[in-house]
């Protein structure tokens, strides 16, 4: 039996998708029917491919991104947009500066991305960024914001995604950032552009294709991020608006993708699953270079934890193979920056954490607990305070937080999470369910029922096959 199977999987290995010539991944041994048939079904994406955390203001600071460079050693990671005005302005008071520019050690690939219209400030912003301390200057690209369609950034400040309607202005300043980093020991490859795919009524392709056309006529850029959808820049929208009434049109991105050979595009809007991921890569004819999601890692970040193994095959060796693995490493960052920072760092430092569990039953009294946490920071009273002699660490409270949580929802791997995701997926499909909650909560439980049983099944087909646990299996197959 073990020899068969070792011999399918050497066959599986070697062998090439007829639609696609990438190679096919090999699939874990305890893997469930479904996933080893899903798996099977799709090659991992090139390894040029990339899928990024989009930038989120308030969110992607270093801490989430810390977080998730332990969900996914593979995901490019991205900052906030910070204004060029903020880097530039504030250069010489250095609390600012590493709120600013700060990254953690082992996040990169990171890029920073920048918000501005005048290219000097933008250039000497870009400057300081690589170059000024040994905190920042780490950065894997550099990246300017043309999406961005909040009143203050494309009313008043003119920038975001009021630049699209500038395409010789955004050109000249790439052209700018790209010359201020020429000669810096830091070698990053590019200056990237994130944007719409049009504004107001500046919105056919053609319309574009122009601002394509004279941004690369001016400036050396090759890599685009297009969220593909139009920003509305009359007033009448607020960002929220702007980022789910006008639709999504990925066409456009798969269009640029053809009609532009020479450059890279990456789409945005409304990615939800891994699954997804292929389609689209699919549907871009594979010439799509990532793809980069935004809400939905913040929303249901575990969920994310496959993408090394289903969209590249690898399987990430850091250490991190449950939610509970996760708590506890991402402590370790949480008590190094507190210890710098002090008890006030408690909010952004929890922040990340608070919706580890959504969805799960439970997932309520698990952001009640990082509530508590980050509201008493400093507060005597409840004892977190460093002085007070009830002061507890954060490992200690996240810990004790932890165990509002089933056991099996704190233990559940990346696999079985994937599988459980499979299994919704499929009944949803099946039975048609349209989103909504009660509707999904039922899915949830039917999903789980169906994926206990399997479970049992995969403990026999483990024990069967004489592997010890799932890692010994794994180690069998790589
Ligand atoms: C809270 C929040 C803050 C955002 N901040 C930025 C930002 O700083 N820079 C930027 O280019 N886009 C920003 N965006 C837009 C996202 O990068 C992304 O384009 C958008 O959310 C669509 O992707 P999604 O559907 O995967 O979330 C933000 C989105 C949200 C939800």
């Amino acid at each position: 039996m073990r020899l068969a199977f070792d011999f399918l999987l050497f066959t599986l290995t070697t062998t090439t998708s007829a639609l696609t010539m990438r190679p096919v991944r090999p699939v874990h041994p305890a893997h469930l029917p479904l996933t080893s048939a899903y798996l099977t079904s799709l090659p991992p994406l090139p390894p040029d491919f990339t899928l990024s955390l989009a930038p989120m203001m308030e969110y992607t600071d270093r801490h989430f991104r810390h977080l998730c460079r332990l969900i996914s050693p593979e995901m490019e990671l991205w900052s906030e947009m910070v204004t060029a005005n903020a880097i530039v302005n504030t250069k010489e008071n250095e609390d600012y500066q590493r709120r600013f520019l700060q990254q953690s050690p082992l996040e990169n690939p990171t890029i920073l991305q920048l918000g501005g219209s005048d290219p000097s400030s933008l250039a000497l912003a870009c400057k300081i960024a690589v170059t000024s301390q040994s905190w920042s200057g780490n950065w894997n690209g550099i990246n300017l914001n043309c999406g961005c369609p909040s009143d203050k950034v494309s009313l008043k400040g003119c920038f975001g995604a009021r630049l699209m309607e500038s395409p010789k202005l955004v050109g000249e300043c790439i052209a700018a950032m790209s010359e201020a980093i020429e000669d810096t020991p830091h070698n990053i490859p590019e200056i990237s552009v994130k944007c719409r795919i049009g504004v107001d009524d500046n919105d056919s392709y053609s319309d574009l294709t122009n601002f394509i056309d004279s941004v690369t006529a001016v400036s050396p850029v090759k890599t685009f991020q297009i969220h593909a959808r139009k920003a509305v820049l009359d007033g009448t929208f607020s960002p929220v608006d702007n980022r789910t009434i006008p639709p999504l049109k990925y066409s456009f991105v798969y269009d640029l993708c053809r009609d532009y050979p020479g450059l890279n595009f990456h789409l945005n809007g409304g990615v939800m699953s891994l699954t997804s991921v292929y389609d689209i890569f699919e549907e871009s004819n594979e010439k799509l270079k990532g793809v980069m999601v935004g809400r939905s890692i913040v929303s249901q970040p575990w969920y994310w934890s496959n993408l090394d193994y289903v969209l590249f095959g690898k399987y990430p060796e850091n250490g991190v193979d449950t939610r509970g693995d996760l708590v506890m490493k991402y402590a370790e960052h949480a008590e190094e920056e507190e210890a710098v920072e002090g008890v006030k760092a408690r909010r952004r430092l929890i922040r990340p954490l608070v919706n580890l569990f959504n969805g799960e039953d439970g997932g309520k009294r698990w952001r009640q607990k990082c509530d508590e946490i980050m509201q008493s920071a400093g507060s005597k009273r409840k004892g977190y305070a460093e002085d007070s002699k009830d002061y507890r660490s954060l490992t200690d409270l996240l810990r004790e937080a932890l165990t509002v949580m089933s056991e099996e929802a704190v233990e559940r791997s990346r696999f079985d999470t994937f599988e459980l995701m499979l299994l919704k997926e499929k009944i949803i499909r099946e039975e048609g369910v349209e989103g909504g909650g009660g509707g999904i909560d039922k899915v949830a439980r039917q999903a789980k029922a169906v994926w206990e049983a399997e479970r049992r099944e995969r403990e026999r087909i483990m024990k069967e096959n004489d592997y010890g646990n799932e890692d010994e299996a794994l180690q069998n197959t790589s």
